[in-house]
């Protein structure tokens, strides 16, 4: 009888660590997948410098434009900094930024007055 008890209370032991365990791999799992999706873009940037002057791509500014990022990856941009090979022709004609700063979705590139909102000095 009393080596029964001893028994039960091992096993009841073991079980707590198993449940421990997997809590914890569930919070890992967790920290692992919000960190990844705040990583690009929302509270990140990303920087071109240009001789127009360098231009802060804001996550933070486009999430809280309520885009998903499956609005840009990966079919407007790759998901990694400096993949997408662009130049302001290409966006200009709706290429990268372009799909959506083309004075329809966001304010379009080829206005002179819009540049200096991309390009800082
Ligand atoms: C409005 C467009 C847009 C949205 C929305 C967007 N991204 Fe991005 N993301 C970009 C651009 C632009 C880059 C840089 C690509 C390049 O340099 O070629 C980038 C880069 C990245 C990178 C690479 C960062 C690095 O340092 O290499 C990751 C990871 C990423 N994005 C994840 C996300 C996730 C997760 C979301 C959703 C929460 C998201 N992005 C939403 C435009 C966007
Ligand atoms: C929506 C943001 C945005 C606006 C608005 C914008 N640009 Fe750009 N521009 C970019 C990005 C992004 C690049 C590419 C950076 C890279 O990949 O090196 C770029 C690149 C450039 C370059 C580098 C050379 C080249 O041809 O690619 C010049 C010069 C330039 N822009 C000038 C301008 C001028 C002038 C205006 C206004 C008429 C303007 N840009 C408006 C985002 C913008
Ligand atoms: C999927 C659509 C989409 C793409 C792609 C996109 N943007 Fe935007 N962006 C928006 C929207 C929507 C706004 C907010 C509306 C507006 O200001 O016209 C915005 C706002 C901005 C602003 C804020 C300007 C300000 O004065 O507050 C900057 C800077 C900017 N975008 C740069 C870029 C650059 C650089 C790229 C390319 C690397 C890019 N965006 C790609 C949709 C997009």
């Amino acid at each position: 009888m009393k080596n029964k008890g001893v028994q039960k209370r091992t096993l009841a032991a073991g079980e707590v660590a198993v449940k421990v365990l997997v809590v914890m791999i569930a919070v890992c799992i967790v920290t692992v997948f919000a960190g990844s999706a705040l990583a690009v873009p929302s509270g990140k940037t990303v920087e071109w410098s240009t001789p127009a002057g360098k231009v802060i791509f804001d996550g933070k500014v486009h999430a809280d434009k309520g885009l998903k990022c499956s609005d840009c990856h990966t079919k407007i941009f790759k998901m990694k900094k400096g993949a997408d090979q662009m130049t302001m022709a290409e966006i200009n004609k709706g290429k990268f930024c372009g799909e959506c700063h083309n004075g329809e979705k966001a304010f379009k590139t080829d206005d002179a007055a819009n540049c200096s909102r991309c390009h800082k000095k």
